[in-house]
């Protein structure tokens, strides 16, 4: 039997250098898609997922996540003196509980897989997620939840994977399949950015992980990778063999919100995906086509 995920890991000690001058007094993680910053989304998705413990992988300058997961004392009497009690409601209705949110900080940005090692003795000796914020889905059932489900399936590491263009794989974590059956897919290696020319498919990794502990083991002994960082795909592709390894291809859109293109692309799709914005936002878009097309004739 598969041990329930309670805790989710979420490293944002990254820079941001692909958002300056946005990130540069202000979290990547706190950008907002619509009306919320990309860390409240990855939250939510993890709440829904059935997450109780939230841990954040902090760095300088990111206090702003902080605050953003805190009560406002001031913000929540200058509502009341305006009877503003919805709002006042509907910002408490979302805060993780006292005691449910944990902050480390990552005192240099040496890579993903070294946030994620930093998280070791808040989340213990039990299965946990990983969550990056600027991955952003879209989807029916929470991307994490679907993870958890397959985790709790086969008891060991998930990632979540999609189909890249050969000419990308040198941006993310790609699999060396050895079985797939069109969902599922069985891991037989990981390499991180891999030319491509060299990249053993085009199925890469996206920031939602389900992983067994062991994995900090691996990160302890691990040395600098690709791009001068501690890779957390070089200890995930120690672990292959060792445990049930599945790449699951989730159901849902994915934007990385990290390039700029896709996290215009969020907005839009995340807005269309509101009924309260939805018939203004499209007949924006439609108009805004349609200039465009005569623009382009
Ligand atoms: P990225 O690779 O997108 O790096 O990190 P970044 O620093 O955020 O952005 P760029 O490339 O400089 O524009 C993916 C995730 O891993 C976290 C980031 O905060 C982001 O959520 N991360 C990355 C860390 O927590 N620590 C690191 O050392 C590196």
């Amino acid at each position: 039997m598969a041990r329930p995920i309670r805790k989710a890991v979420f490293p944002v000690g990254g820079l941001g250098i692909r958002f300056l001058p946005a990130t540069k007094a202000m979290p990547k993680e706190m950008l907002t898609v619509v009306d919320k910053p990309l860390i409240h989304y990855a939250v939510e998705e993890a709440r829904a997922a059935g997450i109780e413990e939230f841990i954040f992988v902090t760095g300088r300058g990111k206090s702003a996540i902080e605050d953003h997961f805190d009560l406002s004392h001031e913000l929540q009497q200058t509502l009341a003196a305006k009877g503003k009690t919805e709002e006042i409601e509907q910002l408490r209705s979302w805060l993780p509980g006292p005691g449910r949110v944990a902050y480390t900080r990552q005192q240099e940005p040496l890579g993903l897989g070294h946030a994620v090692w930093c998280a070791r003795n808040l989340v213990g000796d039990e299965p946990f997620a990983v969550v990056l914020a600027d991955d952003l889905v879209l989807s029916e059932t929470p991307c994490l939840k679907q993870l958890a489900d397959v985790h709790g399936e086969t008891g060991g590491n998930v990632v979540a994977v999609t189909e890249v263009p050969r000419e990308s794989t040198n941006r993310y974590g790609i699999l060396d399949i050895a079985n797939d059956d069109g969902r599922l897919v069985e891991v037989a290696g990981l390499v991180e950015k891999p030319d491509p020319a060299a990249a053993p498919s085009t199925l890469s990794i996206i920031g939602r992980y389900i992983l067994l502990p062991q994995v900090f083991d691996r990160l302890a002994r691990l040395k600098r990778g690709a791009g001068g960082e501690i890779q957390l795909t070089d200890a995930l592709a120690e672990m292959i063999g060792a445990a049930p390894f599945h790449g699951l291809r989730f159901e849902g859109e994915r934007f990385d919100c990290g390039s700029k293109v896709d996290y215009l692309r969020a907005n839009i799709a995340f807005a269309l995906d509101r009924d309260d914005l939805r018939s203004e936002v499209a007949a924006f878009l439609r108009s805004f086509c349609s200039d465009l097309a005569l623009h382009d004739r």
